[in-house]
């Protein structure tokens, strides 16, 4: 919250006192967002909730709280329209707060002091022997953000890597292995050689079926803990994996708290299995343990334990939430995984939900849409790479990398460290891409519209920040303090003033929705509002005062511009 919303909410607060509401109850229903329309005002508060609790109707209930607002040296106006009332701040004031707040780093421009609040966040978590494919890259970024998001106003993060290190997908892999595979041939490239192992096996498995008993029984050995063939095979196509990931991780600035894969819960889901037995809703089913949860609206049961004694994916989630419970207290525990785990997760949230266990509520299923490319004929289909064959995330990168370096080639000859700048550029373009739109739909993947440096990209933000810098770098003065500026001299500078104002809320928003795209779609209305300002403002050649009043403006635009990309996990070069 700004300083302006502070004052705001305070007077707002008073008001509704005074009209006879609680201020505990009212506290939390104090919710300013920026208007729908701008002409409106600078702020909008809907006073549906605040109405129903005074027991009046909305528009009556707005204009009697609008007139309690009477102007002051912060607020200009505080006008009803409908069940809404729009407000808004005096100019110079909206200047000095927002410029003078971003310069210190304040909250919420900068990071927020703790909150108490926990959040574990559990995701990329891809299958491991297996490429890095598309879906496992929506994952990432979007877990990534969140991660920066709610660490920035203050919340503790959990960033967990859940692996999937154990179970039948890898029992698999691990038969193929040792049917027809080599260690040279695996050190040779680790993640290549296991995937054309793996697609083999899809292929045999459809003549002999039998391969599926074979990977059973290695799955079995490999869970029955002792120390044999198979644990060393896991052992190292779980290191290669590793390894192999590590290149787009550090490509994407990702990082991890803990990387605790599916394997980690080895030791952990027998008494997870006697906790759902003790709860009384375990049920036998033709041998194997299930939990019906058909009284919540979910029709298949949830498998716990298969006839053959071994566990599931499903038991390793539910000893995975016992686990982060008791270590880290958490508030929420977001799972950024693919809609089309959406049964998974509501049939996991729904044995917690029947078990009465506190952490049901924590539970949370943060879902994507797919990753979509263009067919020859203009079609859009779920991605896949030219040769139809599973896709490898290096590839990709290194394939965006490579067209930004061309398109430096020829608009930037001269660009000094370019390799650098290109991979900065490239990798950010196919991340901002991915976080532009609400999660849930369908990413297009386009790379003429994503490369696009005019339009709603990465570069086009990129270019801001890199523009912002060289401004600053020609005027060749010092950024001056707040102090020494005549925020009157800014009183044109509105529009940018208040997305900048915005900050806050967005970041505020995208945390509680889990909508990176908020904070996505900031970053582009920043970068949108400073050119249209600059087009016809002057930085250099302007007088001293007015130069130095905009030029801390440039300044704060572009910290708060550097800010939101870095919360998506998106670097700003200062010259490309
Ligand atoms: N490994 C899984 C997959 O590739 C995703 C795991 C998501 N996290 C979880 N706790 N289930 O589909």
């Amino acid at each position: 919250m700004t300083d302006l919303h502070t004052h705001l909410r305070e007077r707002l607060l008073a008001a509704t006192t005074q009209l006879g509401l609680a201020r505990d109850a009212a506290e939390p229903l104090v919710r300013l967002d920026p208007p729908k329309n701008r002409e409106h005002g600078d702020v909008a508060l809907g006073a549906f909730q605040l109405a129903k609790l005074a027991g009046k109707a909305p528009p009556s209930f707005a204009s009697e709280l609008a007139a309690k607002i009477t102007p002051d040296d912060v607020i200009e106006s505080a006008t009803a329209a409908g069940p809404f009332v729009n407000f808004k701040f005096r100019r110079a004031a909206l200047a000095r707060a927002v410029l003078t707040a971003i310069a210190a780093d304040a909250a919420p421009y900068g990071r927020s002091p703790k909150n108490g609040q926990v959040v574990c966040i559990d995701y990329s978590s891809p299958n491991i022997a297996k490429p890095f494919h598309i879906g496992h890259m929506r994952s990432t970024v979007i877990g990534n953000a969140l991660c920066r998001i709610h660490r920035h106003l203050g919340t503790t993060v959990h960033g967990i890597n859940h692996l999937g290190d154990w179970g039948m997908p890898f029992a698999k892999m691990m038969t193929a292995y040792m049917r027809w595979g080599n260690e040279q041939e695996l050190h040779r490239s680790p993640m290549r050689y296991m995937f054309d192992l793996y697609k083999r096996y899809g292929v045999e498995v459809k003549n002999n079926p039998a391969l599926d008993d074979e990977a059973a029984l290695h799955f079995k050995a490999l869970e029955s803990g002792k120390d044999n063939q198979e644990r060393r095979m896991w052992q190292l196509l779980r290191d290669e994996s590793l390894k192999a990931f590590q290149g787009p991780y550090s490509r994407l600035g990702v990082t991890f708290d803990h990387v605790t894969g599916e394997s980690f819960f080895e030791d952990k889901m027998e008494a997870a299995m006697q906790r759902v037995a003790t709860a009384g809703v375990l049920e036998n089913s033709d041998g194997a343990q299930v939990v019906w949860l058909k009284e919540l609206g979910i029709k298949e049961p949830c498998l716990l334990r298969k006839s053959d004694g071994t566990t599931l994916y499903h038991t390793r989630d539910l000893a995975a939430a016992f686990w982060r419970e008791q270590q880290y207290h958490p508030n929420r525990i977001l799972y950024v995984v693919g809609a089309e785990q959406k049964l998974h997760f509501d049939q996991l949230k729904g044995v917690l939900t029947k078990m009465k266990e506190e952490v049901a509520a924590a539970v949370e299923h943060v879902p994507f849409g797919l990753v979509l490319s263009k067919t020859e004929d203009g079609k859009w289909e779920k991605f896949a790479s030219r040769s139809g064959n599973a896709v490898f995330l290096d590839e990709i990168l290194d394939e965006a990398v490579a067209k930004v370096r061309s398109i430096i080639r020829e608009k930037n000859p001269d660009l000094p460290n370019a390799d650098e700048v290109a991979e900065q550029i490239g990798t950010s373009a196919i991340v901002f891409n991915d976080l532009k739109n609400s999660r849930i739909k369908d990413v297009k993947f386009d790379w003429e519209q994503m490369l696009n440096f005019d339009g709603e990209t990465g570069p086009y933000v990129q270019f801001a920040c890199a523009r912002l810098s060289s401004i600053q770098r020609k005027v060749g003065v010092p950024v001056p303090k707040p102090e020494a500026v005549d925020f009157a001299l800014l009183a044109d500078a509105e529009r940018v003033l208040l997305v900048m104002m915005e900050f806050g809320t967005a970041v505020q928003r995208a945390a509680e929705q889990s909508e990176p795209s908020i904070v996505t779609g900031h970053t582009i209305a920043l970068a949108g509002e400073i050119h249209s300002y600059l087009r016809d403002h002057y930085v250099v050649g302007a007088e001293p005062a007015v130069r130095d009043a905009r030029l801390l403006l440039v300044d704060c635009a572009r910290r708060l511009l550097t800010t939101g990309l870095w919360l998506l996990g998106i670097p700003a070069p200062e010259r490309m």
